[in-house]
């Protein structure tokens, strides 16, 4: 690779989240002068492609980040909180798309969309926020912008491939099982139950106030995204058996009234955002249509009969992309 641009590293380039980062950074032309791809030892000997090449995938090490540009890190909390500050020291930017760092007050955590001001405080960490919250936010956004929010509840349908590989494994197996045996006892070892043919309203662990910490995220880093410390986000987080694209079904309380000629107007100029709301012709956001797609999708628009100022809607975003990779691209495009 002889272009000029930047080192990079990625780390967890075998996983979900960073294969799709390895296509992004093809397709968007990211200057890419040299791509350093890394895994745990499970990855010795493995290899990845890129521009047409195959990179060896290394052993994560305290020397993966040694003249590096730009880290990229999708291999968990746990590897986060240990390499992330190692990258640091090297001088590499690190962009984290884990939990780990996101909620800490010194780290921007930024869908570009929305609030790209907040990168210029960074001081070499820059989280990429849950993907549930980024794809909710892609649509709720624009309309706080322009009718002030001031409560929501929502409930999240989520992708097997949220969960990374395993997940989509998870279902496959299932799949067939079902298909071969029916009736048969479906084993299950990513998630506590069976997920085809099921929904879990589970993600991630239990809180003490009953709520998971999946649905927290969703009100924390909201808070911190939209700049809006008091903003309450009322939340179920649910997985489902569908491989890819997460769905959030939206019902918002704003300061000013909201009309849905209004609404419309609002979200169809809204970038990385595209109205799909054409109800009698069958025409709304779903996890198919969005799949493999760049932009989130919002439709079902409607007056909500129980909030005053109320506005109901569905928005699908395919999470892999703009609640992982894509946004991380898009932050390094901004640096
Ligand atoms: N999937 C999504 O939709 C999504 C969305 C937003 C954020 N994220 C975040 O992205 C991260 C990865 O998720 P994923 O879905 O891509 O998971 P995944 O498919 O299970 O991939 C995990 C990746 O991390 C690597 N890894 C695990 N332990 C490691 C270690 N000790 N040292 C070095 N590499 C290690 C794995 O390498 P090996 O192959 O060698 O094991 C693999 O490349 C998580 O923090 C997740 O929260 C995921």
């Amino acid at each position: 690779m002889l272009m000029r641009g930047y080192h990079i590293a990625v780390v967890g380039a075998t996983g979900a989240a960073g294969t799709e980062l390895l296509r992004v950074l093809e397709r968007r032309n990211f200057p890419v002068a040299s791509l350093r791809a890394i895994g745990s030892a499970r990855s010795v000997g493995k290899s990845v492609s890129f521009r047409d090449e195959s990179i060896r995938v290394e052993k994560l090490a305290d020397q993966s980040f040694d003249k590096i540009d730009i880290a990229f890190f999708s291999a968990g909390s746990d590897v986060s909180r240990d390499y992330v500050p190692i990258a640091c020291q090297s001088d590499a930017i690190a962009i984290d798309k884990s939990s780990a760092f996101r909620m800490d007050p010194h780290v921007p955590l930024v869908v570009p969309e929305i609030n790209a001001e907040d990168l210029r405080r960074h001081r070499g960490l820059i989280a990429n926020p849950n993907c549930t919250t980024t794809v909710m936010l892609m649509a709720l956004y624009p309309l706080h912008r322009a009718f002030a929010v001031r409560r929501v509840f929502a409930a999240s349908f989520q992708a097997v491939s949220g969960s990374g590989a395993r997940g989509v494994e998870e279902l496959k197996q299932q799949i067939r099982q079902a298909a071969r045996e029916p009736g048969s006892t479906i084993p299950a070892t990513v998630y506590p139950h069976p997920i085809a043919f099921n929904l879990l309203p589970h993600i991630d662990s239990f809180l003490q106030s009953g709520y998971t910490k999946e649905e927290a995220k969703m009100q924390e880093e909201a808070r911190k995204i939209m700049h809006l410390p008091e903003l309450c986000v009322s939340a179920t987080c649910v997985r489902v058996p569908v491989y890819r694209a997460h769905s959030v079904a939206v019902s918002a309380e704003f300061e000013r009234q909201v009309s849905i000629e209004q609404a419309r107007e609002v979200l169809s100029k809204a970038t990385g955002l595209e109205l799909a709301d054409e109800p009698q012709s069958n025409h709304y956001p779903m996890p198919l249509s969005v799949a493999g797609k760049d932009n989130c999708q919002v439709g079902r628009l409607r007056v909500d009969c129980a909030f005053e100022n109320g506005l109901s809607f569905w928005v699908s975003g395919d999470q892999l992309l703009k609640g992982a990779a894509l946004n991380a691209v898009q932050i390094a495009e901004l640096l």
